[in-house]
Order: C-alpha cells, then sequence, then structure tokens
C-alpha cells in the first residue's frame, strides 16, 4: 500500500511514531510530511528537547520506519513541496491520514484552503474519493471545532479522535498508543496484531 503520513502540531507524537512503524512493518510505502508546529511537537514529545533542529528531528523520526521497512520505502517531503505526488490526485495513493491533527490543520481542510502539502493532500483524498483519517487531539472543544468536524465527515474523511478506550487492559501508555494507532490502521486497511480485538480470546 501507498500511504502519506501528514504529521502535526497537536500532542500525539507518540501516535506519529508508532505509525509509522506499524506501516513499514506492514510492508507499506509512505510518504511523510511535518508541518513546522509538527516537528516542534515531535521535538518536544518523543525527544525532550524543544529545540532541536528541524532536521535531526525528521532524521531521528524516520528512523521509526527503519524497524518495519529498512527505511527503503519512506521518503520525507516539505511542506512547500508542491513537486510531491500528494498535491496530485494522478498519483495512486491508497490512504492519507494526518496523525496527529491539529485544530488548526482541520479547520483548514474544513475551509478547503491549501497553504502546505498536508493541506493539499488531505484535499486532494476528498476530491478523489480516496481514504482520509484525520487524528485530532484537543480538549475541550469549541463550537467552531465541532462544526469543522462535522464538515470533514461530510466531506468523506473519518474522524478518528485520539481517544484510547481502557476497556482492553491497557498496563502502559504504549498500550494506549496502539489503542489508537491499531483503529488508524484498520481504517487505512492495513492488517496489524497491536491490540487484542473485541470478542478475541
Ligand atoms: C507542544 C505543543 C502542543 C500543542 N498541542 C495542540 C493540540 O493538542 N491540539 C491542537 O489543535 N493544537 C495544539 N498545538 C497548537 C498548534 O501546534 C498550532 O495551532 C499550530 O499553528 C498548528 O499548525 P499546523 O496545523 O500547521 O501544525 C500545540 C502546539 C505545541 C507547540
Amino acid at each position: 500500500m501507498h500511504v502519506f503520513l501528514g504529521i502535526t502540531g497537536a500532542s500525539g507524537a507518540p501516535y506519529a511514531a508508532r505509525l509509522l512503524e506499524a506501516l513499514g512493518a506492514a510492508g507499506c510505502e509512505v510518504g511523510v510530511c511535518a508541518s513546522r508546529a509538527g516537528i516542534e511537537v515531535l521535538a518536544t514529545e518523543l525527544y525532550g528537547d524543544a529545540r532541536l533542529s528541524p532536521d535531526e528531528t525528521m532524521a531521528r523520526f524516520l528512523e521509526h520506519g527503519l524497524l518495519g521497512n529498512g527505511g527503503s520505502a519512506t521518503t520525507l517531503y516539505d511542506q512547500q513541496d508542491w513537486r510531491a505526488p500528494y498535491a496530485s490526485g494522478s498519483a495512486k495513493v491508497d490512504a492519507y491520514v494526518i496523525c496527529p491533527c491539529s485544530m488548526g490543520t482541520l479547520g483548514t481542510i474544513a475551509s478547503g484552503a491549501m497553504s502546505n502539502l498536508i493541506h493539499r493532500a488531505a484535499s486532494v483524498a476528498l476530491k478523489e474519493g480516496r481514504k482520509l483519517v484525520l487524528v485530532p487531539r484537543e480538549t475541550p472543544l469549541s463550537d467552531i471545532h465541532l462544526d469543522n468536524m462535522l464538515r470533514v465527515r461530510r466531506a468523506g474523511a473519518v474522524v478518528l479522535f485520539a481517544a484510547p478506550g481502557f476497556y482492553h487492559g491497557a498496563q502502559t501508555v504504549d498500550d494506549l498508543v496502539d489503542f489508537v494507532v491499531a483503529r488508524c490502521l484498520d481504517h487505512v486497511g492495513v492488517e496489524h496484531a497491536l491490540t487484542r480485538r473485541w470478542g478475541q480470546e
């Protein structure tokens, strides 16, 4: 499968890292693009240093892809790279995931505006009728957030809130991360064994 992974500036970097690992492990070709705020959140939440340079942050982040497919099928794109395949519907892409998805990016997608490759990729997914999974994290939610989520949902996106459940016997933070990532993979259509499914022994 060919998957676009957009990373924006909402809390939830561990979800993005685990998702990249799982996509790599499943043998997916993955195009990664992070917004400026997204890179800052990765640096803060994964590496404990908000001042880590963007290049170093992304180099470290892409190592998560190495855990799966050797990294050969993971490519990093700049957020202003309009020549990237994800900027056009003519490129063959199976699914688009924005994880984590800030309310800023969600609102931009809902408005139809496109000021970076992540917005553009989401817009392409919607206009082409392809799978788009958005993983927002914010609380509490304003009327504007709720309106925007309804708007993208009605346009065809899956709004998969970063809201892990506790009913599968989570013991660790990693288990909670896996819960959300597993639901993402289900919607993207990638096989995984990250969590036990409800009703399974
Ligand atoms: C450490 C950190 C955590 C943040 N957490 C959130 C969040 O959980 N949800 C959110 O919508 N915005 C959050 N923000 C604010 C967004 O990053 C900000 O609105 C930014 O403009 C979003 O831009 P982007 O969508 O291009 O990444 C956070 C910012 C930082 C630096």
